[in-house]
This record gives C-alpha cells, sequence and structure tokens, in this order.
C-alpha cells in the first residue's frame, strides 16, 4: 500500500466552478474539504470560461487548512483533458486532488493518473496531485474492485448516488432521498459494496449528494447510516448540511474517552497475562481494540 495522505473528508463541500460568489463563500467556511466543479453544476457554455474562474479564486482567495479539490468532466466528453492541463497548469500547486467522474473502469482512472504524471514532471509540481473518483455509473459499480486497486493518487471513492440512480433507472424523487415503497434502505448494497472495495485498497469512502437541503432531519439521517458502515464523511450541497455531516462524521466525545479508556485498561490486562476483560459490563478483547482504534484514530487526525 502506498503512502496516502491523510486527510478528513467528514464533509465535501460541492461549489459550481462558474460562481465567483459561491467560491468566495466557500473559501471562507468551516469544512474538511472542498471541490470546485467543472461538471454538472456548470453549463455546458460555461465550462471553458469556468476553468479560469477555478484557476484565479485556488490562486487568491484565503481558503483556511482544507483540502482543495476541482472535480473535473468524464473522460468521454471533449472537456476533461483540458479541464485537467488548464486547472493544473494555473494552480496546480494549490490542487491537493482532482476529482473524476463516471469513471466506468480503471482505464479511465489512469488517463488521469497519467496526465498528471506528464504535467507534473513538466511544471516542476513538488506536491504530488491526488486523484478522487466518483462511482455513480453502474459499470463504475460492477468494476469498484479494479478501479480501487488501479493507481497509488487514488485518495477516495465517492458514491454518487445521482447518476447511479439514473444509470440503474432507479424510480426515486429527489437525489439521494430513499423510497418508502422499497422496503429498506435503497443505498445499502452500493453502499456497502463500494466501501468494502475502499477498505481493501486503503481509500476513503464518501457518500455523495442529498439534493432537498430544507430537509436537514433526513439528510442527517444519511449521515448516521453511512458513518455506522464505515464511511468518512457525506457531500454538501448546500452550506447548510455542512455542519451537519462535519458532527455525525466525527466521533462523539463519549465514545472517544470510552475508547481511549478500554484500550488502556486492555493493554494492562496483557501485562498480566489476560486476553479478554470485563470493562463496566463490557468484554474486551483483540478485536474490540481493532474497532476502537478506528475511533481512536479518527479521534486523533480531528484533534479531539
Ligand atoms: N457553496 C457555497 N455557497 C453556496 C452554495 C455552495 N454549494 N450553495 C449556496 N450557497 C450560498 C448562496 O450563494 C447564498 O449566499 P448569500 O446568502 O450570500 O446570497 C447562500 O449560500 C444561501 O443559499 P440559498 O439562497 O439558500 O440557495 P441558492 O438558491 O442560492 O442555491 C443551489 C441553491 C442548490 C442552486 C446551490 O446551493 C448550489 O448551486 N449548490 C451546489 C450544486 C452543485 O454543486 N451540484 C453538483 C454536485 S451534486
Ligand atoms: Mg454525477
Amino acid at each position: 500500500m502506498s503512502d496516502r495522505p491523510k486527510r478528513l473528508r467528514r464533509c465535501q463541500l460541492s461549489v459550481p466552478g462558474s460562481s465567483d460568489k459561491m467560491m468566495t463563500k466557500a473559501a471562507a467556511m468551516e469544512v474538511d474539504h472542498v471541490f470546485l466543479d467543472l461538471e454538472d453544476a456548470v453549463a455546458p457554455n460555461q465550462k471553458a470560461a469556468a476553468r479560469g474562474m477555478i484557476v484565479n479564486a485556488l490562486n487568491t482567495l484565503d481558503w483556511k487548512p482544507k483540502t482543495l479539490c476541482v472535480r473535473i468532466n468524464d473522460v468521454d466528453t471533449e472537456y476533461c483533458h483540458d479541464d485537467i492541463i488548464e486547472v493544473v497548469t494555473g494552480a496546480g500547486d494549490k490542487l491537493d486532488t482532482i476529482m473524476l467522474t463516471k469513471a466506468k473502469s480503471a482505464h479511465d482512472v489512469m488517463f488521469v493518473h497519467l496526465l498528471l504524471d506528464q504535467l507534473e514532471a513538466k511544471l516542476g509540481l513538488k506536491k504530488r496531485i491526488g486523484i478522487e473518483c466518483l462511482i455513480e455509473e453502474v459499470e463504475g459499480m460492477m468494476n469498484v474492485d479494479s478501479i480501487a486497486a488501479c493507481s497509488d493518487r487514488l485518495e477516495c471513492l465517492v458514491f454518487g448516488m445521482g447518476d447511479y440512480s439514473a444509470s440503474q433507472a432507479m424510480n426515486i424523487r429527489n437525489i439521494g432521498e430513499g423510497d418508502a415503497a422499497y422496503p429498506g434502505d435503497i443505498w445499502h448494497y452500493p453502499r456497502y459494496k463500494m466501501t468494502i472495495a475502499c477498505r481493501v485498497h486503503g481509500l476513503d469512502p464518501v457518500d455523495g449528494p442529498y439534493a432537498n437541503f430544507r430537509n436537514p432531519d433526513a439528510f442527517r439521517t444519511e449521515c448516521v447510516r453511512g458513518y455506522t458502515l464505515g464511511m468518512v464523511g457525506k457531500w454538501a450541497i448546500h452550506p447548510s448540511q455542512v455542519e451537519i455531516a462535519q458532527e455525525v462524521y466525527s466521533p462523539p466525545q463519549k465514545a472517544v474517552d470510552s475508547a481511549r479508556k478500554q484500550k488502556a485498561a486492555y493493554e494492562e490486562a496483557l501485562q498480566q497475562g489476560l486476553g479478554a476483560i470485563n470493562v463496566d459490563g463490557v468484554m474486551v478483547d483483540a478485536a474490540t481494540v481493532r474497532i476502537l482504534q478506528n475511533i481512536i484514530d479518527k479521534a486523533d487526525m480531528i484533534g479531539m
């Protein structure tokens, strides 16, 4: 496994690259990760201009500590190569990652990987640019394991439920919403499948958008579902969703304190030759400590 940079992705805020106003607002916000969009939030007749606006925003705004990403058009479009070349040439040293849309196979990711190799060499960039990849086509979901394995630039996969539901011809109302007609969580299988592939290959699994931004309770429910099955964060398409995602995807302080206490008790017990112990009425053993370590690692990253 490569030395992938460790980044917080409790929330990834989507910001249209054709809006100076929204990019300025996003720069000032407290959020782990922002991606400036060249894809679906930008009308085709604005895409060329938006590249320049993104380069300008990356170079001139004070972004505070956050991961900076640009979302590009997919490899089947006429825009993809120019998106990468213009943004990396103009602001490659400010950029942490490029997010590829609608990947169907490992070849799509390798196109981005190889173009970044060439640009970084040509421009003499010191910092290696990572790749984030949307799984939002049925082909991408079927190939998720080979996609996750294909590039040491990959840092995360995102389950993009908007395009995914279209690709599978699912019958849903708004992007990201479940459906009462379906007995169970309609997103269970794809989220689960993608999360497993990410964990096998050391990538962060991220959950995609929830379009009805006037329904914070339902958004929170979706965050809790992703957090519970091991995802690291969720997209926000509107500022009002950011705080909810950041909060749900941070372990509660009580859980962090308890994890550290149980781990310490277990380590002490090992010295006495005990492999399984009783901590406040709960059995703690080596498997427990593996589970707790995930909470402790996340808390350490957040600085809790
Ligand atoms: N990033 C930064 N700022 C945003 C924002 C975003 N994603 N979405 C809204 N804002 C700003 C608005 O400009 C507005 O600023 P103001 O108070 O200074 O005027 C404020 O937040 C409140 O916005 P609101 O009026 O409630 O929403 P809106 O009607 O302006 O915008 C959307 C609604 C959905 C069009 C807008 O949120 C949006 O474009 N979201 C991103 C869409 C996207 O990226 N889609 C692709 C990925 S799925
Ligand atoms: Mg999409």
